[in-house]
């Protein structure tokens, strides 16, 4: 079933053009936020892969995305790592700080897989001796290529200084998504997040922007191997809205209205338990 409505003639003139559109990406879109300095982060169902060579929808993807997602930052944000995320204002929006977005995506590697694997030959599932980061440069017209730091460095994508601070923040991340990932069974192979520049007074502050979900990860079940991410979608292995919603229960983000009335009525039927009285006296 569709998420949306139709609005009806007499409310469509108030309802239609509420919001300013700033962007409209891949998977998510943009709009102006309701003071400056924010936007709404509107998270779709769309899914592309392949440098939007592959294109389809996964339902309900958009819904899970913004859960996992603010769930992710909030808990980054309590072991200090500075977020754009401000709070999330419905089932497929957030609210966030406008930042000035640095043009590399960072990914960061524990294992070998896809790309990595192509390039190096190296098997796929194969332990990095030590958490490798790689950025490539966001740009779909060259497919995202991958560029070295002193290039960044070269033609300002980011200072030096930045870049110590994104490969520092980027590690944390990974240390702290590993073991958090680790906790409910599932194996953090990498990740793909960005930085943006956060503009308040004076102060110019690296944070990270975007987001964090299974579409720019790749996560693997601990005992089985299989694949909960977008690689499901990437290589048609099916069950790909099973396999994010998955992620979602085991972060326990996602508990349905459904499974929480019966949970609920599970505990109320189930007798309660009565001390039974002692004979010895
Ligand atoms: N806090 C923020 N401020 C400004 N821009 C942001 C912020 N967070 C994310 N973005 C940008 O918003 C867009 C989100 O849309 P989406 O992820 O669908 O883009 P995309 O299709 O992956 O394309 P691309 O990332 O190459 O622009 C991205 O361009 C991302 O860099
Ligand atoms: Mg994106």
């Amino acid at each position: 079933m569709k998420d949306f409505y139709m609005p009806s003639k007499r409310t469509a003139s108030r309802t239609m053009n509420r919001r300013t559109p700033i962007y409209e990406g891949k998977a998510k879109q943009l709009f102006e936020g309701p003071e400056p300095g924010t936007l709404i982060q509107h998270f779709k169902d769309d899914a592309t892969a392949f440098n939007n060579a592959k294109r389809g929808v996964i339902n309900g993807k958009g819904v899970i995305n913004n859960r996992i997602s603010e769930y992710i930052m909030l808990r980054l944000n309590e072991i200090g790592i500075p977020t754009h995320f401000i709070r999330t204002l419905n089932m497929r929006e957030q609210l966030v700080k406008a930042v000035e977005i640095v043009p590399l995506e960072v990914i960061v590697r524990n294992v070998a897989a896809g790309s990595f694997s192509t390039r190096f030959g190296v098997e796929e599932g194969a332990q990095l001796p030590y958490p490798i980061i790689e950025f490539c440069l966001k740009s779909d017209k060259l497919g995202d290529p991958i560029v070295a730091p002193e290039i960044a460095i070269a033609f300002q994508w980011a200072q030096p200084n930045e870049l110590e601070d994104i490969t520092s923040m980027a590690l944390r991340i990974n240390d702290f998504l590993s073991g958090l990932f680790l906790g409910v069974g599932i194996r953090l192979v990498d990740f793909k997040v960005e930085f943006g520049r956060l503009y308040e007074g004076n102060t110019v502050q690296i944070v990270l922007a975007d987001e964090i979900s299974p579409d720019c990860c790749r996560l693997w079940d601990i005992k089985t191997g299989e694949k909960m991410d977008k690689d499901r979608f990437r290589r048609d292995l099916g069950k790909v809205e099973e396999a994010y919603r998955e992620v979602a229960h085991r972060l326990g983000v996602l508990a349905g209205e459904s499974e929480v009335i019966a949970t609920a009525k599970a505990k109320t039927k189930a007798k309660p338990k009565t001390k039974k009285k002692s004979r010895k006296t």
